[in-house]
């Protein structure tokens, strides 16, 4: 599956399988899948061709139950029937005993659900029981997630920093889910400016100075080796000799290139793990991993008819793609002077992750404006059977960082934001905010709350909008204590923590059932058991602001819960159940911030 919608990647939601009826009294399981598949069936029983679609969603509206089966309309519309008639035939023959109160026929054919208080209670009880608070493992697959991705001798800029959030959060999801996930990064660590990098490398050196001082501005750094190679004659002279050593392995040049990517990967980690992204040096896997790969991949393509020369280049011409006068796109995959491309190391590069990573699912975590290259390059790989259609190969494309007057992230000077700075704005912004809320606090604790919520801002910020769309940057939005914003999902953590806290109670103090007696309670619970729902959906889409969204409106509901329903003063029976409603929120909105490498903090 090639997805050519950027993230639609599965034509239907991937099937969980568990076991229905019989252990659902010990077992949390995905309410959408489960009611789903009973609708299926009852579809089935009252005359749909087998596999029609139920389109079980979640109900938009209180007064329409907790979930809605939409697709009784286009299989009556099949099959020639009265919708609402064909839904009443669907009821009769759906099973929902001691899942379900009341189903309903609703507008054209709709099938609202409503879930029996006394079911929500119990799975309430087994998630909080549960570490993994009720969310299944699925069936173990081996998936590589391609992220981050920034440059040598590059810093990295906020464009990266998407690629690296976002990509980071479906990685956690995926590997709370159960897969072997491989963290890909794909450094672009080869090309002809190396020439010029280590001529000027070199000068430094000759001269005596401190390198990893003079290499700390890496993007001066570069702009020198570029202002020396476009002025200086014998040194383009020196650099392009280097460049013709270093693709032949010589050793002087090999080394002087690993000392240019030691000390940016040195760089790149301080932001990782300032930003509690979980990549280290081990998951690197640079674009000159693939160096050897691509004389054999040129033959192989060669051979099998793909490739033709033309004009001295090696060009697959693809029917799929039309160039302006209408004609077969020609992709150059080799040029004249025998260099490679930056697409034939995206041929190499899938290969090698089926063939030698195993890999079940490869997602890219890459900005949209390099979809057609990504396409183009799987095109070609499917063509010559590189990697099966079964494996996906998915391009989770992302629009581009826009400052508060939507135009290109820039800093005031015009020039590109560097991470870093951006990092120390946040902490300076958040410093401040929290030394207005908090003053009493200890200096310590100040720092630490300040560096929390400054990270989770800038991270929350990006995960919380669509990611296709461009996304605008702005700190005002970002740090505010209201909205779908980080500063109020933390504080909405604590505060429901601070509940527990005054209570003075363990879970295990809780010997009381959790009962649901008013809507608000419900409401809430409904939403809680819908965890396992949004966690899926991040793995399966790679869309993080569903969780984003998730929270917020658990947040949301707790917090009309909490007006409406009273924990503290409530007689004890009430109480109790009440609290444990409370404790599942926290844990929730933990383990979800969590998955998205958010943390909470016990007090801000
Ligand atoms: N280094 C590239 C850039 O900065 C991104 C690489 C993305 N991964 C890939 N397999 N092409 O734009």
């Amino acid at each position: 599956v090639i997805s050519l919608e950027y993230g639609a990647v599965f034509a239907s939601p991937i099937c969980i399988s568990f076991g229905v009826t019989n252990d659902l009294k010990d077992k949390r399981v995905n309410i959408q899948a489960l009611i789903n598949d009973k609708v299926s069936q009852a579809l089935e029983a009252a005359g749909a061709p087998a596999g029609s679609p139920a389109a079980v969603r979640q109900s938009a509206k209180v007064q329409f139950g907790d979930y809605q089966a939409n697709g009784v309309m286009g299989v009556a519309k099949k099959l020639g029937t009265n919708p609402r008639e064909f839904a009443q035939k669907v009821i009769e023959q759906l099973d929902l005993d001691g899942i379900a109160e009341k189903v309903e026929i609703a507008g054209p054919g709709f099938i609202n659900i409503f879930l029996s208080k006394t079911w929500l209670a119990e799975q309430a009880e087994n998630a909080l029981k549960d570490a993994r608070l009720g969310v299944a493992k699925e069936e173990q697959k081996t998936i590589v997630v391609d992220y981050s991705a920034p440059n040598v001798a590059k810093e990295m800029h906020v464009g990266h920093l998407r690629s690296t959030i976002i990509g980071d959060a479906v990685v956690r999801t995926l590997e709370h889910l159960g897969h072997k996930v491989i963290r890909a990064n794909h450094l672009g660590d080869w090309g002809t400016q190396f020439g010029m990098l280590i001529a000027n490398l070199e000068r430094h050196e000759a001269q005596g100075g401190d390198i990893s001082m003079d290499l700390s501005d890496i993007e001066g750094f570069y702009r020198e080796s570029k202002k020396l190679y476009d002025e200086d004659e014998e040194f383009a002279k020196t650099a392009r000799n280097y460049v013709v050593r270093l693709q032949s392995g010589d050793e002087y040049c090999k080394s002087k290139w690993q000392t240019l990517v030691k000390i940016t990967l040195e760089q790149n980690q301080h932001n990782y793990d300032r930003l509690n992204v979980s990549l280290t040096d081990k998951d690197v896997m640079g674009e000159s991993m693939y160096n050897d790969m691509l004389p054999g991949i040129v033959a192989d393509l060669k051979e099998k008819g793909l490739a033709v020369e033309d004009d001295g280049a090696q060009v697959v011409f693809l029917d799929e793609y039309k160039n302006k006068d209408g004609e077969p796109m020609g992709v150059i995959i080799q040029k004249r002077d025998g260099g490679f491309l930056y697409t034939t190391t995206d041929i190499a590069c899938a290969k090698y992750r089926y063939e030698q990573l195993g890999a079940d699912r490869v997602l890219y975590f890459i900005d949209s404006r390099q979809h057609q290259h990504l396409m183009q390059a799987w095109t070609i790989v499917r063509k010559a059977g590189y990697v099966p259609e079964e494996v996906s190969l998915e391009h989770h494309a992302f629009g581009m960082m826009l400052g508060k007057d939507g135009r290109p992230f820039k800093t005031r000077a015009g020039g590109t934001v560097r991470l870093a700075d951006l990092l120390d704005e946040a902490e300076e912004r958040a410093s401040k905010l929290i030394e207005e809320k908090n003053p009493e606090l200890d200096a310590a604790e100040k720092a630490n709350i300040a560096n929390t919520v400054a990270m989770a801002a800038v991270k929350y910020a990006d995960l919380s909008k669509h990611r296709t769309t461009d996304y605008i940057f702005d700190w005002d939005n970002m740090l505010a204590f209201e909205g779908n914003t980080a500063p109020y999902m933390q504080y909405a953590y604590t505060r429901v923590a601070s509940i527990f806290k005054r209570a003075g109670v363990e879970l295990t103090d809780l010997t009381h059932p959790v009962v649901i007696n008013e809507e608000k309670e419900q409401v809430l619970l409904s939403k809680l058991l819908q965890f396992e729902e949004a966690v899926q959906t991040v793995a399966r889409e790679g869309h993080p602001h569903v969780m984003c969204s998730y929270l917020f409106e658990l947040a949301g509901n707790f917090s009309s819960f909490y007006e409406a329903c009273p924990i503290l003063n409530a007689e004890e029976d009430v109480k109790q159940s009440r609290l444990k409603l409370a404790l599942l929120t926290a844990k929730t909105i933990k383990q979800g911030l969590d998955l998205l490498g958010i943390e909470t903090l016990e007090r801000m």
